[in-house]
């Protein structure tokens, strides 16, 4: 495939998947199911609206679009708080499907119109990239708020996956000391984003991870040796969080062994990945189990480099694109995989499931990395980094089920308020290695 014909078809499944989550009557379209999440039907235009404004206007509001400028306001996510966007004149659902069809089509035609040497040399396919992984990102986020929907499900409980393998829970993978390069570069990623950059390289002393995240049947243990009731094991601004909202469980937890996924009731599967924690609850569940959460350097070292030839893997298991033999990803399972699911994704090291099932919590704040540029979607990530705006981010790794297949890297970096569980967020475990002090490669 060319890359004009690869982007088009990234634009293509991109939009099926939206239209497949819209695929709803006008009311349900401007519910908001939770005070945490937009309007579906809000989702929708904004997506089309960042599509105009990236790729048919050069990011430049002043340039005239096809929205009034008092409509077009209203799908700027940093002048509209999510649990204010039901209250606002949206466009009806007809309206946001045709504003989005228009768009699409001018872009289309200007991704046709493009010399092919300007798709590459222009960073024009950076940015046909970038509203690629910001529709697939909105994506995830509208399959968060219809798991947050009360009453009878939209949405079925999910297409098959591939079988677990038993004793795998609980167990870690070594990770000897030394250099790696951590983030990557626009030559090996072009369509990696602002955060993700530049490549650099980072010392990391020994330490061991979980070779695959903590399972339900691990959670359902911290649960019943009153995990929730100890103070010992939380932090400080933690244990008041527990306190002042009363958690007891991950969220959607019923207390009598079922759960509610997507509006289904059923029985909490004991071999899969934990889902719908908070930071504070991982690292408490971290504290009990005698571990400790990774940082993200440490996690992303396990995920993709590789200690034979010195040098990052594209994926955790080489250079192959994800598939569903590899990883389970792009949102039609609806939950995560069993654990040991996927032995032919493992990293160099071992570890597996890095990629998909649940984003894993790190105690790392979201920071530039040195030499840090912003990309054309300048507040994507500038404005949250060293605990700006809105106060204390974490950051989270691997990304989850529901994330594209084709946005998702090993340095991909997301994060959020500690206190959050709605988002499809699990624990890694981490050690440190003291014994040793051996460095891999020599020098
Ligand atoms: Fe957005």
């Amino acid at each position: 495939m060319t890359p004009r014909d690869t982007l088009a078809d990234g634009l293509t499944r991109a939009r099926e998947r939206t239209l497949r989550l819209v695929d709803l009557d006008d009311a349900e379209l401007r519910r908001q199911y939770d005070p945490l999440m937009s309007p579906l039907v809000w989702d929708l235009a904004h997506i089309g609206w960042q599509e105009e404004l990236w790729l048919l206007r050069d990011a430049d509001l002043a340039r005239p679009g096809l929205l009034a400028s008092d409509v077009e306001r209203l799908y700027d996510a940093f002048q509209n708080p999510r649990a204010k966007r039901a209250d606002l004149p949206l466009l009806p659902p007809t309206d946001a499907r045709g504003y989005c069809r228009t768009v699409r089509n001018k872009v289309l035609d200007r991704l046709d119109a493009l010399p092919e040497d300007a798709l590459t040399e222009d960073d024009a396919d950076f940015t046909f990239a970038l509203a690629v992984s910001h529709e697939h990102q909105h994506n995830e986020t509208m399959l968060q708020a219809i798991n947050l929907r009360s009453g009878a499900p939209l949405l079925g409980t999910g297409t098959p996956l591939p079988a677990g393998r038993p004793g795998l829970a609980g167990t870690s993978v070594r990770v000897p000391g030394g250099p790696f390069v951590l983030g990557v570069d626009a030559v090996t990623e072009p369509h990696s984003l602002d955060n993700e950059r530049p490549a650099h390289t980072v010392d990391v002393p020994a330490f061991r991870i979980g070779r695959v995240p903590v399972t339900n049947g691990e959670w359902q243990q911290f649960v019943d040796d009153g995990g929730y009731r100890r103070p010992q094991w939380w932090s400080e601004p933690g244990w008041a969080h527990r306190e002042r909202v009363g958690l007891s469980a991950p969220q959607f937890w019923n207390g009598d062994g079922t759960r509610t996924r997507f509006g289904h009731v059923e029985e909490i599967p004991a071999d899969e990945p934990v889902q719908h924690v908070t930071f504070f609850e991982a690292e408490a569940y971290a504290r009990w189990a005698g571990a400790r959460l990774p940082s993200e350097f440490e996690w992303e070292k396990a995920c993709a480099w590789d200690p034979a030839t010195g040098r990052r893997r594209r994926y955790p298991w080489g250079s192959s694109a994800p598939t569903a033999h590899l990883a389970n990803l792009g949102g039609d399972a609806l939950r995560p995989a069993p654990v040991g699911a996927y032995p032919a994704g493992a990293s160099a090291y071992g570890a597996e499931q890095m990629l998909g099932d649940v984003w894993e919590w790190t105690t790392s704040s979201l920071r530039p990395w040195p030499g840090f540029t912003p990309m054309l979607y300048e507040q994507y990530s500038q404005p949250f980094f060293d605990g700006a705006g809105s106060g204390d981010y974490r950051v989270l790794r691997g990304g989850s089920w529901a994330v594209g297949a084709d946005i998702l890297r090993p340095s991909f970096r997301n994060w959020d308020h500690p206190i959050r569980r709605q988002i499809f967020s699990g624990v890694r475990l981490a050690w440190s290695d003291d014994e040793s002090e051996d460095q891999e490669g020599g020098s």
